[in-house]
């Protein structure tokens, strides 16, 4: 067995990392030989609960678990973490936009990231859950200058996941025959599920999700309209917000990161933009990514249709949006 690392969950006391804690402590995330301590934030409101939570980490009897630290304080938190999942934040209630919650959240980011910049390891990986994810992640790597921007991601993998499902279920077939879908630009409503290079595999065929299907009618209004709003429609039933779907997301996303992904497939990660696909620089944009030795690469090369790239500039342009009024709230 070797050291634990140190993984902070923020949010600790809130519905999405009832689920997550559980996962990261049984081994889920890093593997079940990595023992783990949990570093677990969140605001004095919440304490009692997360002491709650702290009982059932220690009754859930989980071997990999050497420890845990619960705190109200941002330098206790990142204290020389190895993993970050940033799920702290005002969650969207039915009805609200995302972009009503944009001035309450990216603070609390723009405070995260000057604690992760000061007390995290340098080699941190970080991923933002708390909507707007992207704009957020992107807060918090500025106001973290001495962390590699590549290690800071927001999740799209709860939109992936949706859309491999949503086409899994229109074939009848299992999830693991879909391979990859991808999700572009923004964790909102302008997000774009792409599956124009996505295939359905079997033991001894593949074939591309298009002509399986085939009803290109569906998959460039129906469908993209479910995935995008998926989120919405889950807290009208709900009447709160993706969680257990959301933490098992999250341990999708992060685990890729740090055990790589398999030849010839990619996932979908808000990362940090270098030009590819004519997406603008320096915004933090869903991309297909693959992984390896714990290293994201843009996916090169996918045939962008025009259709698609309309979609593309689309929900960048939301995502400019987002970064000008982000770093206005953060300079006022
Ligand atoms: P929740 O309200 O159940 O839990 C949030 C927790 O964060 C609460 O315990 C709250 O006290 C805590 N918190 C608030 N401010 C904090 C701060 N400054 N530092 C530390 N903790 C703080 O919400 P839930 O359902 O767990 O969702 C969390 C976030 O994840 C929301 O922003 C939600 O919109 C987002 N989300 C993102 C998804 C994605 O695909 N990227 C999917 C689903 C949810």
């Amino acid at each position: 067995e070797g050291e634990p690392i140190r993984v902070v969950v923020t949010g600790a006391a809130g519905q999405i990392a009832y689920s997550l804690i559980s996962m990261i402590a049984n081994g889920d995330v890093f593997g079940t030989k990595q023992p783990v301590i949990l570093h677990l934030l969140d605001i004095p409101p919440a304490m009692g609960v997360l002491e709650g939570v702290c009982m059932e980490i220690d009754d859930l009897a989980l071997p990999l678990v050497k420890g845990y630290v619960k705190t109200t304080e941002p330098e206790v938190a990142f204290k020389d973490v190895d993993a970050a999942f940033l799920v702290g934040a005002m969650p969207r209630r039915e009805g609200m936009e995302r972009k009503d919650l944009l001035s309450a959240n990216v603070k609390i980011f723009k405070v995260q990231g000057e604690a992760l910049n000061k007390y995290a390891k340098k080699d941190v990986k970080v991923l933002v859950v708390g909507n707007p994810a992207n704009t957020n992640a992107l807060i918090c790597s500025f106001y973290a200058p001495s962390i590699p921007k590549e290690n800071f991601t927001a999740m799209t993998r709860l939109d992936q996941n949706r859309a491999q499902s949503a086409i899994a279920k229109r074939l009848g077939l299992c999830v693991s025959n879909v391979k990859n879908v991808t999700i572009w630009g923004n964790h909102s409503s302008t997000q774009f599920p792409d599956v124009f290079n996505a295939s359905v595999t079997s033991s001894d065929s593949s074939k591309s999700v298009y002509d399986s299907i085939n009803d290109t009618q569906w998959l460039e209004g129906d469908f993209i309209k479910t995935i995008q709003t998926r989120g919405a429609a889950v807290i009208q039933a709900r009447k709160m917000s993706s969680a257990m779907s959301a933490a098992k997301a999250a341990v999708d996303h992060m685990r890729d990161w740090w055990s790589g992904t398999a030849s010839g497939s990619w996932v979908s990660m808000g990362v940090i933009s270098d030009g590819s696909y004519g997406v603008p620089k320096d915004l933090i944009y869903s991309l297909p990514v693959s992984i390896s030795n714990k290293q994201w690469k843009i996916v090169q090369g996918l045939k962008i249709t025009d259709f698609a790239k309309n979609k593309l500039d689309l929900t960048a342009k939301e995502l400019l949006e987002e970064k000008e009024e982000a770093m206005a709230v953060c300079n006022a």
